[in-house]
């Protein structure tokens, strides 16, 4: 499989609103960390939604690992999600009465697929949940906590654990470092590429800083895709 992510003649416009997005084509290769890049209010959480299949394209096409989206129904497109893409929101989508645990052992319960995965490294959802948050630096107390009560941090780092679990083909994060320090971003980010290069996982990484750049194979500027933005697109 080339490609994890194939966008051709994407169209997208918010209702009543004008056009977002204008893309006439754009790859990322399988295996590639990609950082994408623009303003507040550009258009990045709308494409992420369009490559996760939360919402869809007015016109073309969006295909992830050679499946086309658009082909398929609304409960297939939630399952092909599940199996295959671990996404960190922007606002992380935890559950806050369950603990960091139990949200990180979410990734599993609905997809068999990664429950699979989990099965073939050897090890259970449990054990892997586990040494994922002790990775990203919460401690077995924090583990236990519920999400409501961590720090903005602390659940960013949990929703990356969960988005991990299972090892989905491709990493989907929206801005998730936005409430660490700079440090301990880069900490996070160097941790997260590690850990979805053992897993063979393709990333895909918003942000609106720059200075991120030096840690991923690529990086790509929204306007210079986005002919909506008024930047001159490579086809
Ligand atoms: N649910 C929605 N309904 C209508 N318009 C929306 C919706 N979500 C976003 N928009 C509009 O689409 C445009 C792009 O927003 P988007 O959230 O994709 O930007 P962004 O690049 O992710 O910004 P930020 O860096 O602040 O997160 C904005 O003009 C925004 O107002
Ligand atoms: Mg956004």
């Amino acid at each position: 499989m080339a490609y994890a992510i194939e966008i051709d003649h994407l169209a997208f416009a918010w209702q009543g609103g004008q056009l977002t997005l204008d893309i006439p084509h754009w790859q990322v290769e399988t295996g590639e960390s990609v950082l994408l890049r623009g303003p507040s209010g550009s258009g990045k959480s709308t494409l992420l939604s369009l490559l996760a299949g939360v919402n869809l394209a007015q016109q073309g096409n969006v295909s992830l690992l050679d499946q086309s989206l658009s082909n398929l129904s609304g409960r297939k497109r939630d399952r092909f999600r599940a199996d295959h893409i671990g996404y960190i929101f922007q606002q992380f989508n935890l559950l806050p009465y369950l603990s960091a645990l139990d949200n990180v052992l979410l990734a599993t319960q609905f997809s068999p697929k990664r429950r699979q995965r989990v099965a073939e490294s050897g090890q259970s959802a449990e054990q892997l949940a586990i040494q994922y948050l002790q990775r990203l630096g919460l401690s077995a107390s924090q583990q236990q906590q519920a999400a409501a009560n961590l720090s903005v941090g602390q659940q960013q780092r949990v929703a990356a654990a969960r988005a991990l679990l299972g090892a989905p083909e491709l990493l989907i994060a929206d801005e998730p470092t936005s409430a660490l320090d700079s440090d301990r971003r880069d900490d996070f980010i160097k941790l997260l590429l590690e850990l979805s290069e053992q897993n063979n996982t393709t990333v895909l990484f918003v942000t609106h800083d720059a200075s991120l750049g030096q840690y991923f194979n690529r990086h790509v500027e929204l306007s210079d895709i986005n002919r909506a933005a008024g930047g001159s697109p490579h086809a």
